[in-house]
């Protein structure tokens, strides 16, 4: 295996044009309309040197170091910043210009440390690489002089460098953060020789605007912005091509290795959801892999209040199966079941589905992603035909109104936030839906046209207004809808949208948004041109959440923004593989696809392949296990890669149904909080560890690739092949892919697809069959999948949540940047520098009237639960809206969220809970009881370790 390495054409390739030929050093070139002399060179392999250029941004023309000349003109023009043109003739070498070029270089040298052989970049320097280019031998100025050779190393970010005194200024790290990233933290300060790089207003990294994406270390040309773990390691000798297993917008990574030990993640210039981006996470936290909080070896215990003792797989995995195996046969066949997890790989979410069904003979298996995306596949089903979002990212790219609902993209999906960044910096209008003032409604060259701060739970009142105006002005796109969608349903629904209680004058007051700013951005979306919708948690995570998917839906097809680019209704799905998971058939009515159990047909493919009887009757959803744990008829539970005592709603009631069960076994990477009921331990594989593929929120399919052998000597997927044979149920497969062969030969929308594919095409987006042998970019192109679009009626029903004297305040939640989730993986990085713990964001006005300050510790009560965090106080919510995070354990956020959820799939209603908020003198006792139990796990936990 070698480093993978990159061409760098130098400028980026234009997007579309007429070919244009011309000659470069004799050589005859065609190349498309637009693109620099310096790229058409370097399609023909002519390399040009370079400092200031990269095809990742614009060209810029300052390092002087690429120039060419031109027949017929004079000078000599920088072939960065020069467009190639029909017969031009273009030497890239002369002596004339050997020597302008070695008089560059020589004047970068001049002011630069000669310290290559202990500098961290030796070997991955372009400064140096050009040095040898030009030929420079001698360097005629002396460092008497003026220089910048003592400047002070920048090291405040925890995972990369700053030091000014190699610095170039060329750029480059400025133009990525404007660029790429579009956060605009850097500036050049100063002019002509003490102009300098300067992070915010001459800060420290951390302490500026910087968000650590990595995007200005990947551009610099020299060490000055340079990794840590580069630094502490040294250059990487080979890399495997891989997939962030953080976020559902699946970026492809370059893991840059020493042996088994990653040197340093580097995003993938090809990966097709990230085009060589990242974010703080893909990018630098990945230090959990080596975590000393790993577990490594299996354990078990009698009881949950035993301490762990550790034992071989094999007793681990006998364990396991003569548990469920006595279980099933005292209690029934139903009452044991299983648990997939978004964060694990398709195969082995597939296996661990293929394992309840086949192996435990019931269907009693679900997915975390009940808990957020459920309502979004059956939503999207109903309306279309596919429980999936309908373009691929790059679509955005000709959006013209971008309308954000319940969604953050930068904190929760930045790489494509920052594709979204660009494309409003371009014009393109945007709507923000959303009952906090989220980073995308001002920042840097972006200010949204209308943002709709809605009060929490009227989702769905707001969404039926923005309709309301469209029918009843007559913005509807007739043709669209008579020629694609159902029309009878078109007609039932209109006229319900139409009455005046969805108009926007009768929602206002209850949504706490003004009437004429609805009809406003009912109008841009209808009539600003290529509308499109994109989504998150803050949606389906209500009482409606479904409704809230179809009324969305309704809205595109409404207004003709379907089936084609720049437009669709696009869910960001919250972690890695939460698509992918649903694929799978990980829900307890559906095999993979999104097959009903009950279709005997599709049921009779996967009996005769699996070569066992299947039960036709859709099993226990989450909530319901625990309900029939409680009951007593639920017993068995396997728990893969998820931690449902932190991430389930109604804390009390999912630990009560775990301390009924027999035997609940938990397989992760770390002693989570859903391990202190467990009696097994399996330990886990990271991504790194193992091979694989995960589905992105765009439907496309990535490769991850084992980077470093198992830690604990198997991978998740090769555990459930040795728990299914010793439950009696013999799968065979010698490599991941065959698993995906498989789903393949039993899944319609995955027929097409191979590693062997993969491999050859980098991804692929569902469905890829022998229709679209290639995979399917954009959904419902001539036509919806289910044929007809189907407009739904979405009648607004109030959440039974309500705000009275008792509890007067909405709590709703979401994500910071730096941390995923319940925290598992980035508390156990460097990136806890940014967030330290939850804390309870009130508006001043609420925290006034509470007697509460900034920093302060409040009580937050729910009639569920009550827990205690700081308040800050922030104008980003409304008077009588609280917002916190999840991502510590000891803040226990979902002891307070209640138990209702979304009527179609049970996802919990995360997003709207009635508090109040007093001021406390610190945690309350269920958290000092919480932490003193946490201290007693890991001292039970000690021992084993
Ligand atoms: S790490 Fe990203 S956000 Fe920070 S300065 Fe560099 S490009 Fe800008
Ligand atoms: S820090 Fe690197 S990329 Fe930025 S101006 Fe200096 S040399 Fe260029
Ligand atoms: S945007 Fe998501 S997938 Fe990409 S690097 Fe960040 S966490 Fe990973
Ligand atoms: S690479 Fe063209 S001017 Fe720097």
């Amino acid at each position: 295996m070698s480093l993978h390495q990159e061409i760098d054409y130098g400028t980026p390739a234009p997007k579309s044009g007429k070919p244009v030929t011309l000659t470069i050093d004799g050589f005859k070139v065609e190349v498309t309309e637009g693109t620099s002399i310096m790229r058409a060179a370097m399609e023909a392999g002519i390399k040009v040197p370079k400092l200031c250029a990269t095809d990742q941004l614009a060209s810029f023309g300052s390092c002087r170091l690429c120039l060419v000349e031109i027949k017929g003109r004079a000078g000599t023009p920088a072939s960065c910043t020069t467009p190639v043109a029909e017969g031009l003739e273009v030497s890239t070498q002369s002596a004339r210009l050997k020597n302008l070029r070695r008089n560059v270089m020589e004047l970068y040298i001049s002011d630069h440390p000669l310290d290559c052989l202990t500098c961290a970049a030796n070997g991955d320097c372009e400064l140096q690489d050009m040095a040898g280019a030009v030929g420079l031998r001698e360097v005629r100025y002396g460092y008497e002089g003026a220089n910048h050779l003592d400047a002070v190393k920048d090291e405040s970010n925890p995972y990369f460098t700053f030091d000014p005194a190699k610095c170039i200024v060329c750029s480059r790290c400025v133009r990525a953060c404007d660029e790429v990233q579009g956060t605009f933290a850097l500036t050049i300060d100063g002019r002509g020789f003490a102009s300098a790089v300067s992070p915010g207003q001459s800060e420290p990294f951390l302490e500026s605007e910087c968000v650590s994406c990595g995007a200005c270390v990947q551009a610099c040309p020299t060490a000055t912005l340079t990794e840590k773990s580069v630094i502490e390691i040294g250059q990487p000798e080979h890399s495997v091509v891989t997939t962030c297993a953080y976020c559902g917008v699946g970026c492809n990574f370059k893991a840059e290795m020493r042996g088994n030990e990653v040197v340093r993640m580097v995003p993938y210039k090809d990966g097709k959801a990230n085009h060589g981006h990242s974010c703080v996470k893909g990018r630098f936290a990945w230090g959990y892999t080596t975590h000393r909080d790993r577990i490594l070896k299996p354990m078990l215990r009698e009881r949950i209040s035993d301490p762990w003792r550790e034992v071989s797989w094999e007793e681990a995995i006998a364990r396991v199966a003569s548990e469920f195996k006595r279980i099933q046969a005292t209690y029934g066949r139903a009452s044991v079941g299983g648990i997939t997890s978004s964060r694990c790989t398709n195969e082995e979410t597939y296996l661990m589905q293929k394992l309840v069904r086949a192996g435990f003979g019931n269907n009693n298996v679900d997915t975390c992603a009940r808990v957020c995306h459920s309502p979004t596949g059956y939503g999207l089903n109903t309306a279309f035909g596919t429980s999936a979002g309908t373009q691929d990212f790059d679509s955005v790219e000709e959006a013209d109104v971008i309308m954000v609902i319940g969604a953050n993209p930068t904190d929760a999906h930045p790489v494509f936030a920052s594709h979204m960044k660009r494309r409003l910096r371009e014009g393109a209008k945007l709507i923000v839906i959303d009952p906090r003032k989220i980073d995308l409604v001002r920042s840097p060259h972006i200010e949204a046209a209308f943002h709709l701060p809605l009060r929490p739970g009227t989702n769905v009142a707001i969404i039926n207004a923005l309709a309301h105006v469209i029918v009843t002005e007559g913005l509807i796109a007739e043709d669209f809808v008579r020629e694609r969608c159902d029309w009878e349903s078109f007609q039932s629904w209109a006229r319900f949208i139409a009455s005046p209680e969805n108009s926007p004058e009768t929602v206002a007051a209850m949504a706490g948004v003004p009437p004429e700013t609805i009809r406003a951005a009912a109008r841009l979306y209808a009539t600003g041109g290529n509308g499109a919708i994109y989504y998150g948690l803050g949606v389906t995570e209500h009482s409606q959440g479904t409704t809230m998917v179809m009324g969305m839906a309704n809205l595109a097809m409404a207004t003709g923004n379907l089936g084609r680019r720049g437009v669709g209704v696009n869910p960001l799905r919250g972690q890695n593989n939460v698509q992918g998971s649903c694929d799978m058939g990980s829900f307890p009515h559906e095999l993979t696809g999104y097959r009903h159990i009950s279709n005997a047909g599709v049921r009779a493919s996967f009996e005769a392949d699996w070569g066992v009887p299947l039960d036709s009757e859709p099993g226990l959803r989450i909530p319901n296990m625990f309900d029939a744990a409680v009951d007593g008829t639920f017993k068995g539970l396997f728990v893969q890669g998820e931690d449902i005592v932190q991430s389930d709603p109604d804390t009390q009631h999912v630990t009560r149904g775990l301390s009924s069960m027999e035997c609940v076994v938990v397989q992760d990477l770390f002693l989570n909080e859903t391990a202190d009921f467990a009696h097994v331990f399996l330990p886990g594989s990271t991504f790194l560890e193992k091979d694989g593929t995960f589905t992105n929120a765009e439907r496309r399919i990535n490769r991850v690739r084992k980077v470093m052998p198992p830690r604990a000597g198997l991978a998740d997927w090769e555990v459930t092949l040795k728990v299914a044979a010793a439950m009696g149920l013999e799968m065979h497969y010698a490599h991941p892919s065959e698993i995906m062969d498989e789903v393949a030969r039993l899944t319609p929308s995955f027929a097409g697809v191979s590693y062997e594919k993969l491999d050859a095409l980098g991804s692929v987006q569902w469905p890829c069959n022998d229709q679209a042998p290639e995979g399917t970019p954009l959904m419902h192109v001539d036509r919806f999948v289910r044929g007809k679009g189907n407009f739904m009626v979405t009648e607004y029903v109030p959440t039974d949540e309500r705000t009275g004297p008792r509890f007067p305040l909405l709590l709703t939640t979401g994500r910071i940047l730096s941390q995923y989730n319940v925290g598992a993986q980035t508390r156990r990085t460097e990136n806890v520098v940014w967030h330290r713990e939850d804390v309870l964001e009130i508006h001043p006005h609420d925290a006034e009237q509470r007697g509460v300050r900034d920093g302060d510790w409040v009580k937050l009560e729910s009639r569920a639960g009550a827990t205690s965090l700081r308040a800050t106080l922030s104008e980003r919510v409304a008077p009588g809206v609280v917002y916190t995070t999840f991502h510590h354990p000891d803040t226990q956020a979902n002891v307070i969220t209640t138990d209702f959820s979304d009527w179609a799939t049970n996802c919990p209603e995360y997003k709207v809970t009635a508090v109040q908020v007093a001021p406390s003198n610190g945690p309350t006792e269920a958290q000092d009881r919480y932490r003193a139990h946490s201290r007693e796990s890991r001292r039970i936990a000690a021992p084993a370790k």
